[in-house]
């Protein structure tokens, strides 16, 4: 069902029944009002996880099948991805290495009619820019935007051409926030989150949906160099207004809700999930 068409007789139903105050309006704008019990539901859509075999990827993949999706649990690293699948009902595993672009279009070819893509997949070196070489730049942007642009073009073109989709990649709390060290990681991620911005507003119209999920600090292997050193550790816990990291599991919420009619009319926008991390200045806490 085409999300867009299904938002607006929603609307002007409403409309009808809030400016001529009929019974008769009442009870249009009830029967076309959607199940709110279902909203986050997503059974019968198609759904593909990429980066699905570990962290955040295997969680979001996982509950978006507990929401009756059917989903594919993409990964460059196939073992992985099965031990994900193996976990979830509704859901099969797939190899993609997303730093091939032909791989990638393959994918989008092979994996059918897709409702939502959620990309997760991302690398980051931790060295100051001036320490950089030119082949850590290039891995790093080649994994975080450059296929993620891939990504978007493969999946967004069956999307726009069937009418409906949604597109959910991962940014970040350094799209807008730095620290030493995170120059390069951090301005792929304020790239990425253009470049979904661009494409909501050149696909929205063909009812497809694209935004970006902003997570804080998150317990993954991705993390891992920080969480074996005691004093960073903490430092970035009691940084967040929540004062901890939070848990893969947590984000998951904020992808159900974009895949799903629940978010129908959002799109262009950066969810964060980061515990109040980039709402608090945080160098200092004055006496009061
Ligand atoms: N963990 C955090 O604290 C945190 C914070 C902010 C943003 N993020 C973002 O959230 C996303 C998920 O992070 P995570 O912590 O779950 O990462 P993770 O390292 O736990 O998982 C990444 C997954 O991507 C897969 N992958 C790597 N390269 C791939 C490739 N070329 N092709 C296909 N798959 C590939 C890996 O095999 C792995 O399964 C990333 O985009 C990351 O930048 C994470």
């Amino acid at each position: 069902m085409n999300e867009a068409t299904e938002t607006t007789v929603s609307a002007d139903v409403t409309a009808v029944a809030g400016t001529t105050g009929e019974s008769d309006g009442r009870d249009q704008a009830a029967a076309a009002r959607p199940d709110y019990a279902r909203l986050f539901r997503l059974d019968g859509r198609r759904a593909v996880v990429i980066g699905a075999g570990s962290g955040i990827g295997r969680e979001s993949a996982l509950a978006l099948a507990a929401h009756g999706a059917d989903v594919v649990c993409a990964d460059r690293n196939l073992e992985a991805a099965k031990e994900t699948a193996a976990l979830g009902a509704g859901t099969e595993a797939y190899e993609l290495d997303v730093t091939d672009a032909d791989a990638v279009a393959r994918a989008a070819d092979d994996l059918g009619d897709v409702d939502v893509l959620v990309f997760t997949a991302a690398t980051n070196v931790r060295k100051r820019v001036l320490d950089y070489t030119a082949e850590e730049f290039d891995r790093v942007v080649g994994l975080n935007l450059r296929s993620s642009f891939e990504l978007v073009r493969a999946f967004g073109a069956g999307m726009a051409e069937r009418g409906r989709g949604s597109i959910v990649g991962f940014s970040s709390i350094r799209a807008v926030t730095v620290e030493p060290g995170q120059g390069v990681y951090a301005a792929t991620k304020a790239g990425l989150v253009q470049l979904l911005r661009a494409a909501a507003v050149e696909l929205g119209q063909q009812g497809v949906r694209v935004n970006a999920i902003a997570p804080g600090i998150v317990d993954t292997p991705l993390t891992a160099q920080i969480r074996a050193v005691p004093e960073w550790s903490q430092a970035y816990a009691s940084k967040s207004a929540l004062g901890r990291w939070s848990r893969p599991d947590e984000l998951v919420g904020a992808v159900v809700y974009l895949a799903s009619d629940a978010s129908s009319f959002v799109t262009g926008s950066q969810l964060f999930v980061d515990g109040g991390w980039t709402v608090i200045d945080g160098r200092y806490t004055p006496p009061m």
